[in-house]
């Protein structure tokens, strides 16, 4: 893969890519190891979705992603683990290296029962046991799934039956921060009832007392005793299923968004290569759990798909202290720099003190994800961490993208704050007026639809292939629809707006409205809820919980209490509400909705114009939210 290297060449390629997109993906393709090249490149419509590419192609990612540097990179370090306690021992793995770990837990992996296609559960922290039990599921065609080491056991069980996964693998527990949490006791709970689960692979990481189940659970540390440490790579069609990721929508639970092999992987390669425009020997850091799509394809098989050296971090920016995450850039001297807008905010707040005790003149390169990053924060990042040398790209996708859609090219393409950029090669975006009418021309806001595949558009949901048709390509026919509203300026530059669907995104992590009204539904003091989201300091989004409690409950803070530990034990304590407002009804219209216009607008604080609430069965209870909402803060 050759690398753009000029505004002009972007522009150029651009247009070959839209013209001839069969031709240039095929290009792409060419630079990658394939047990049998393709018979066609593309196979597609949107109707039902129908998507395949590389049709016929044989491949496995991981000899891609590790086998095929041996030769060439085998003494390189492919992966640096930073641990959550700074006084243990960093960890690092060559190629070399990582494909005996990778082998040996393929090989742990078959011995107990691991099939091609199986499901295999994954919950566990960002240890490099992580990076091998994903890996590993790939080398031997099973299908992974990971669940971010945050849900709870409830998310865990809808998730792990919903993808009928016979395996889990996770640990003892898990070190974040000053945090030490058990995560056994939380698979056990969430598993308790499911028959379907053969087995849980055990890996050791805080040696502490767990509850053992002898027919079921297995230490990883006896199984891996006696393995080979080669792994032949399982032959894979370009379509066959690689990982399922759960995420949020606006209705429902959880979906399980389903990527494939050939096309994710030529997507998160050439992606990577490009955003980034990484150079050999760059030390790649991405601050992403890889329990989320960004840590799948950033930190896991676009970097190693190029032979880069990647960073994984297992603990969180604050500790020990506020200066970890510019610490662990001086001591690895990272060249690239991939975090989220929340997190620059949240470390903004303690000054640029921290920031100047380290040396960070490594850094080459800046990234930003997850959510729209604000000037305020954009101006921070590049003066304080980029030194105001370091070009940023604030890269707009999806887990339902499976790699970044929108942005610039680190050095390349030129970047202005607040906007995502320009379209990558291939990827063709339109925006469409809320009843559908294509909005030709720049300098125009709408909704952002995709209106031709790329490799790593997601193929399904699992389980359920109408939900995906129903959520992504029926709402405007024959394009894929984005869920987020965007501006496209006089120049073609995407400045993306948000989402305009029931989706919240808080802290860079998504959440569908009416599933956290689920979770507050369960608890027995609640009668109804509305949740929305409110612009949020550090966070981007907060959520506002609007909530109708049973007559006999009191509207105190004990219930109030109840009510965020049922969602915490619901969905995980992610999913906390920041305010939480006990309502004595919810704005309706006569056929029953809620108008969330009205809410929202209350959450803001913004209460001045509320629009037209005649259609309300019972307009006065605005007045009673809105003056309640002056008292919680
Ligand atoms: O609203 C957009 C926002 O995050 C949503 C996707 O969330 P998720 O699937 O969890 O993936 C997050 C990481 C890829 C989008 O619909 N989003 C993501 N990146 C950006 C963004 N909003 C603005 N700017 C971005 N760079």
């Amino acid at each position: 893969m050759k690398k753009i290297s000029t505004y002009q060449e972007y522009q150029d390629i651009y247009q070959k890519s839209i013209e001839h997109p069969e031709l240039f993906w095929a290009e792409i393709a060419e630079s990658f190891t394939w047990t049998k090249k393709w018979d066609k490149v593309l196979d597609w419509e949107f109707a039902t979705p129908d998507v395949k590419w590389f049709v016929g192609g044989k491949l496995n990612i991981t000899e891609n992603c590790i086998d095929r540097h041996i030769e060439t990179k085998g003494d390189q370090v492919a992966l640096i683990w930073e641990p959550n306690d700074e006084k243990e021992p960093v960890k690092s793995y060559t190629y070399r290296q990582l494909l005996t770990q990778v082998s040996k837990f393929a090989n742990v992996l078959k011995k107990m029962g691991v099939q091609k296609g199986d499901r295999v559960c994954i919950y566990l922290p960002m240890i490099p046991e992580l990076a091998f039990a994903t890996l590993a599921c790939a080398r031997i065609g099973a299908v992974h799934s990971i669940i971010f080491a945050g849900f709870s056991a409830s998310s865990i069980r809808d998730r792990v039956e919903d993808a009928q996964a016979k395996f889990i693998i996770t640990s003892d527990g898990m070190f974040r921060g000053s945090k030490n949490l058990n995560l056994k006791s939380i698979v056990d709970e969430a598993i308790a009832d499911i028959a379907a689960v053969a087995h849980v692979l055990v890996i050791n990481r805080t040696h502490e007392e767990i509850a053992w189940n002898k027919e079921r659970d297995l230490k990883f540390d006896d199984l891996v005793k006696d393995v080979d440490d080669f792994c032949e790579a399982e032959t894979m069609d370009s379509e066959d299923i690689l990982f399922i990721l759960y995420t949020s929508g606006s209705t429902g639970k959880p979906k399980g968004v389903v990527h494939t092999c050939g096309g994710y992987m030529v997507y998160a390669a050439y992606t990577f290569l490009q955003v980034f425009q990484y150079e050999t020997g760059e030390i790649h850091w991405c601050t992403a759990d890889i329990g989320w799509v960004t840590g799948h394809s950033y930190i896991l098989y676009g970097p190693l798909a190029n032979g880069a050296t990647t960073l994984m971090f297992e603990g969180i920016p604050t500790y020990p202290d506020v200066d970890r995450f510019w610490k662990v850039c001086e001591k690895h001297r990272v060249n690239i720099f991939y975090t989220a807008p929340t997190a620059i905010r949240s470390l903004m707040a303690y000054g640029e003190e921290p920031v100047n005790r380290f040396d960070l003149s490594s850094i080459k390169k800046l990234g930003s994800v997850g959510e729209p990053i604000n000037e305020e924060a954009y101006h921070w990042f590049d003066t304080h961490v980029g030194k105001g040398k370091c070009p940023i790209v604030d890269t707009w996708w999806q887990t339902e993208t499976g790699g970044i859609l929108i942005t610039t090219l680190a050095g390349v393409t030129e970047s202005k704050p607040s906007y995502a950029g320009y379209p990558m090669p291939g990827v063709k975006p339109c925006l469409v007026s809320p009843e559908g009418q294509p909005i030709e021309g720049n300098d125009k806001e709408g909704y952002l639809c995709i209106e031709f595949p790329w490799p790593s558009i997601l193929r399904s949901t699992y389980g359920d292939h109408e939900r995906c048709r129903i959520n992504y390509f029926s709402t405007y026919p024959n394009r894929y629809f984005t869920g987020d509203g965007v501006y496209r300026d006089e120049i073609g530059r995407y400045r993306i707006i948000g989402r305009v669907d029931d989706v919240i995104n808080v802290s860079g992590h998504r959440f569908g409205t009416a599933e956290i009204e689920n979770a507050i539904g369960e608890d027995e003091a609640v009668i109804e809820s509305a949740v929305v989201g409110f612009p949020h300091d550090i966070k981007g989004q907060g959520i506002y919980a609007f909530v109708i409690l049973e007559p006999h409950h009191q509207a105190n803070e004990e219930t109030k209490k109840s009510i965020i530990q049922t969602i915490t034990r619901v969905i995980g304590p992610i999913a906390k509400p920041d305010k939480l407002q006990f309502v004595p009804g919810l704005p309706k219209t006569r056929s029953g909705k809620i108008m969330r216009r009205i809410l929202r607008k209350i959450a803001e604080g913004d209460t001045s114009n509320l629009g037209d609430i005649s259609t309300l069965i019972d307009p006065s209870i605005v007045e009673i939210i809105k003056e309640d909402a002056k008292k919680i803060n």
